[in-house]
């Protein structure tokens, strides 16, 4: 038996302290991706005290496909997405790479294939340019890092800085009198959304990989910001395979599969046309979020 303690860039907040997995056949390589990855009947709580989030979770998601993962809050996509890198095993079911199960792949191995976004991303007290380069080194020259952050909506934003992708992007190194507000050395700090593009940039630099994750990748962004974001996204995405999770149903609509999770189980599955078709909880999401953006009726006259 081999245990390995999480060791990636970005932890989930509820991941701060490293737990132990074990890999029953370790060290093993992890051969690219060909067929798709699947997760078979699975379960999974975050305690026996507490109750089941995933239940009985069937899904295969092929290569080279893109799929949307959506669900009201709660209902155990982001939860989804951990088994996935396997910062988790399931308490039941199974994971599987290409049929092999993730129990047998040293999670460096299978992280080293991915490219995530979390919902609750990092920001680091970097550079502009590490901030977005924090998870492939390798790629830290000027070309990759910006392709990603125009991709991601950032780059526009990082030149306006005032040392660019050299910006330090945190205040704590000059606590103590050094640099005023108005020495560029003294770093900035960036809004809410600006930290989302940097985060979304440093996803997409990992281009290379076989299957890109995004949860949430558009929260926090202003409505241009966000209409923009998706549409490169959704050229970027087209012939990789990608899962991306979005409360936004306009965003979602274009991907190859759509998954409606409720209740910590798959009830819908299918094309935009096919769930809208059906007319059950997804056509009614999507109605009622589209509604919100049609002219009010007048109202009536007394
Ligand atoms: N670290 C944790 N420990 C215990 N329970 C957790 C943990 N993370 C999530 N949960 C619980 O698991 C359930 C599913 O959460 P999850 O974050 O997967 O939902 P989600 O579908 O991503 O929701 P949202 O749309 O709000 O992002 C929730 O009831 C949540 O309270
Ligand atoms: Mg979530």
């Amino acid at each position: 038996m081999f245990s390995y303690h999480v060791a990636v860039t970005e932890l989930p907040d509820d991941l701060a302290l490293p737990r132990a997995l074990t890999t029953r056949e370790g060290p093993r390589n992890l051969p690219a991706l060909r067929r798709g990855v699947e997760l078979r009947d699975v379960w999974f709580r975050y305690d026996e005290r507490q109750p089941w989030v995933l239940k009985g979770v069937d899904l295969f998601i092929p290569f080279g496909r893109s799929l949307a993962l959506v669900g009201l809050n709660g209902a155990g996509k982001s939860t989804l997405i951990k088994l996935l890198c396997r910062f988790y095993d399931p308490v039941r079911g199974s994971v599987h790479w290409d049929g092999t199960d993730l129990r047998d792949v040293p999670p460096p191995e299978l992280r080293a294939r991915m490219a995530v976004l979390f919902q609750d991303f990092m920001s680091y007290d970097l550079t502009a340019r590490e901030n977005i380069g924090v998870g492939a080194l390798e790629l830290l020259g000027d070309d990759e890092i910006r392709r990603a952050a125009g991709l991601a909506g950032a780059h526009e934003l990082v030149t306006a800085l005032p040392r660019g992708y050299d910006t330090l992007l945190s205040r704590i190194f000059f606590a103590d009198g050094e640099g005023g507000e108005d020495d560029p050395a003294a770093g900035t700090t960036l809004s809410g959304g600006q930290w989302q593009r940097l985060a979304l940039a440093r996803a997409l630099l990992r281009q290379s990989r076989d299957l890109l994750v995004l949860d949430e990748p558009s929260a926090g962004l202003d409505a241009q910001a966000e209409y923009e974001v998706h549409a490169r996204l959704r050229a970027h995405r087209a012939g990789r395979m990608s899962l991306l999770v979005s409360h936004r149903l306009s965003a979602v609509r274009e991907a190859d599969v759509i998954v409606l999770l409720d209740g910590g189980r798959i009830t819908e599955q299918g094309t935009h046309d096919e769930l809208m078709a059906a007319g059950g909880a997804y056509e009614r999401l999507f109605t009622v979020q589209a509604r919100g953006y049609l002219p009010q009726p007048a109202a009536a006259e007394s």
